[in-house]
């Protein structure tokens, strides 16, 4: 028997759960289920990411402590994972006495190694706040191309990178104050120290080869120190020996599964903390996670624990992104699917199912696609492995509810059986699509060998119910096979189909013994069919839900924008204003530009055939194939401007505060490419 201790990422306290998420919740949770079904002791825990300066100032902003909202948070986020059954062992918080204790001892120990430096850093502050801004605090003018409103790190217009003190005349987003500069000191966390160890790490078969190559690069070149503390305010753990300064979120929160399942092993007299967690250990540890926190699982992370003299985890596994219908999930678009609306909608096993169909061991994104979501579930699950079981009860009922005491055909069933050992390898490499193609394999063949026999037809002949009745028979004990191959991905469905058969469980032994001469009980539904129309009222409800928010955020940016004193903006001669060359363009063509986050490069019909190239910054609003064919306003007499990724000719008009909340102009009917907007 195997011992493992398997993690998926803490979701951060600050928000609802969505499908994205649930992508990372839904493939550790097969993967637990998988091991549990071959016998092995696998425990599985979570916590809520509860500490940082984000869920600092969403209790501020509902005028609520951090406790409360956390506490909130985590009752709404067990209560959705419970729905999809996200079988946890143990779901805490980081914000908990254990982990106190072991971010501490942790922090103590690195320190005591000398892995610890402290020194000075500048960093802009709020004078009425009082707090140190992060960069996505503040916002000014980019110090390249002079673009308004620009964020601390990046700008969104011309693509440049810098630090928030660059910016021109930067304001504090939550105050609308001028920052000031302000030198504090900060711990660092000696990351150089560990170049060779991560270099020996990452290569050691802990990471996926695609992953390991990516920070392979990284480790070649010099790496930096590790910022982990931040002044008060600041929801989190002070650190012992310094008042006033707190633990980086990131710092605690990986300490959070060694927490969580400390929290666990106070109240499972079978597992020992330190079984687990000593180096040198001969337990497995996995963490399921995203690709866009690997740099903290995979340097930062091993590096704490080797310093501290635990063991590291036996693996690392990162999966890709949730995009929706071909685009990033957006709260606009109502692809921002939270896992309570969807649960509004349908049960939880049909997504299980989706994601489990089309989920591979890489980091490449993963669409959701709606109507190939119904699809799937309504041929494969449907139409193929519960048909068998429907197609095939009644028979047996009618015969009195008895299966067979011998089968024809047994080869089909043996064959089944041996599938078995190519579908675990599957579900263990976490190539789970591949083992659903198996599976559904065996549902076509026991389909075809119904279907040949036509049991319906017999049953109608004189002296044929014993053929009948072993024909059945062998359908169900295929069904059987097939559910046991299905149960880490529909284990409600499983539950179901055991009471059914009437038999203990569904491990991955027990499929050996084949159900012969033994009774069975009535057969209910399992599952109905995925309704479309279902998938539109789910993206309305999102929809919905959207415009609710932004209408209630920009009464609260109201609010702040009354409080300065100052005007917005500067006002213009009517001159200045006829210069601008505003026209109605028709967007012909538009795509994705490689390796830029934020923009889409549109071509525009302007009339008179021509046409023009613009680079926008909408990727997060529009997916490309939503625009072709739409008219819009663009400004036509802008020189054309070089960008990190090519010229853009022009810009078009859309209204919102941004990111995915950016609605273009659009002209009425009538209004043609070339014509002038005046
Ligand atoms: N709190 C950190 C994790 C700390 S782990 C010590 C965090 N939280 S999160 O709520 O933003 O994300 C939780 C997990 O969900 C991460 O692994 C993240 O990659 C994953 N996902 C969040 N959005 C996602 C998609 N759209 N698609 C797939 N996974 C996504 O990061
Ligand atoms: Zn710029």
């Amino acid at each position: 028997m195997r011992r493992i201790l398997v993690t998926s990422a803490l979701p951060y306290a600050n928000g609802p759960i969505h499908l994205g998420h649930m992508l990372e919740y839904i493939q550790t949770d097969i993967w637990v289920r998988f091991q549990q079904s071959r016998g092995h002791q696998c425990t599985y825990v979570c916590a809520d990411d509860a500490h940082g300066t984000a869920i600092m100032l969403r209790a501020q902003k509902d005028g609520i402590s951090a406790e409360q909202q956390i506490a909130r948070v985590q009752a709404e986020h067990e209560q959705d994972f419970a729905k999809f059954l996200i079988q946890f062992d143990n779901f805490s918080s980081t914000h908990s006495d254990e982990n106190r204790a072991l971010s501490a001892n942790i922090y103590n120990k690195l320190k005591e190694n000398g892995h610890i430096n402290v020194r000075g850093i500048k960093q802009l502050f709020d004078p009425e706040k009082e707090m140190f801004l992060a960069d996505r605090y503040v916002k000014g003018d980019c110090p390249k191309c002079k673009t308004a409103d620009q964020y601390g790190d990046n700008c969104e217009s011309c693509g440049a990178t810098y630090n928030a003190s660059e910016l021109i005349n930067p304001l504090s987003v939550m105050s609308g104050a001028t920052p000031i500069e302000k030198e504090s000191e900060h711990y660092f966390f000696k990351l150089p120290e560990f170049q060779a160890f991560l270099q020996d790490w990452t290569r050691s078969g802990t990471l996926q080869k695609e992953v390991a190559n990516k920070l392979a690069e990284w480790l070649d070149n010099d790496l930096k120190e590790w910022d982990i503390s931040r002044d008060a305010p600041y929801f989190g753990f002070e650190i012992p020996d310094a008042p006033g300064k707190y633990f980086y979120v990131w710092l605690d929160a990986p300490i959070g599964y060694m927490a969580s399942f400390k929290q666990l092993c106070e109240r499972r007299d079978d597992l020992e903390f330190d079984d687990y967690w000593q180096a040198g250990s001969d337990t497995e540890v996995y963490h399921f996670i995203g690709k866009d926190i690997i740099n903290f699982h995979a340097l930062f992370w091993p590096a704490m624990l080797h310093s501290a003299g635990y063991r590291t985890p036996s693996a690392v596994w990162a999966h890709g992104y949730v995009t929706v219908n071909g685009a990033k999930m957006s709260k606009s678009r109502g692809t921002f699917i939270k896992a309570s609306t969807y649960l509004d909608h349908f049960q939880p096993e049909y997504l299980r199912y989706y994601y489990a169909a089309k989920l591979n061991n890489r980091i490449d994104d993963f669409d959701l696609n709606l109507e190939d979501f119904a699809q799937r579930v309504n041929s494969d699950l449907v139409g193929k492995v519960i048909n068998i079981a429907s197609r095939c009860a009644g028979f047996v009922k009618k015969a009195g509810g008895t299966l067979a005491s011998t089968l024809p055909e047994q080869d089909l069933l043996d064959d089944a059986i041996a599938k078995g050992d190519v579908i675990a390898q599957y579900y263990e490499d976490r190539e789970y699509g591949k083992a659903i193609r198996e599976i559904i394999a065996l549902a076509d063949a026991a389909n075809e060998y119904i279907h040949e026999k036509e049991p319906w037809a017999l049953a109608k002949q004189e002296g044929k119910a014993d053929e009948v009745l072993a024909i059945c028979s062998l359908g169900i004990n295929l069904f059987r096979q097939l559910v046991t191959y299905l149960a880490p991905v529909l284990p409600a469905m499983a539950d179901n189909v055991t009471a059914f058969l009437n038999i203990d469980d569904l491990n991955w032994d027990s499929r050996q013994q084949v159900l012969l001469n033994h009774p069975i009980n009535k057969f209910k539904a399992l599952m109905s069919r995925v309704e479309k129309d279902k998938l539109d009222a789910m993206i309305e409800q999102e929809k919905a839900d959207a415009l609710k928010e932004a209408s209630a955020n920009q009464e609260a940016t109201a609010t702040v924008n009354t409080g300065l004193s100052e005007p917005i903006c500067d006002e213009i001669e009517f001159d200045d204003f006829a210069k601008v060359d505003l026209r109605i363009a028709k967007i012909v063509d538009a795509q994705l530009v490689k390796g830029a986050g934020k923009l889409l490069q549109l071509t525009l019909d302007v009339g008179e055939g021509k046409t023009r190239n613009v680079l926008s910054g909408i990727k997060a609003a529009y997916a490309p194939q939503d625009l072709i064919g739409k008219h819009t306003v663009m400004v036509a007499n802008l020189k054309p401007r070089k960008m990190k990724f090519g010229m853009s000719e022009g810009m078009v008009l859309a209204a919102g505060p941004g990111g995915d909340e950016l609605w273009l102009l659009e002209p009425h009917a009538g209004a043609k490419p070339g014509m002038r907007v005046m």
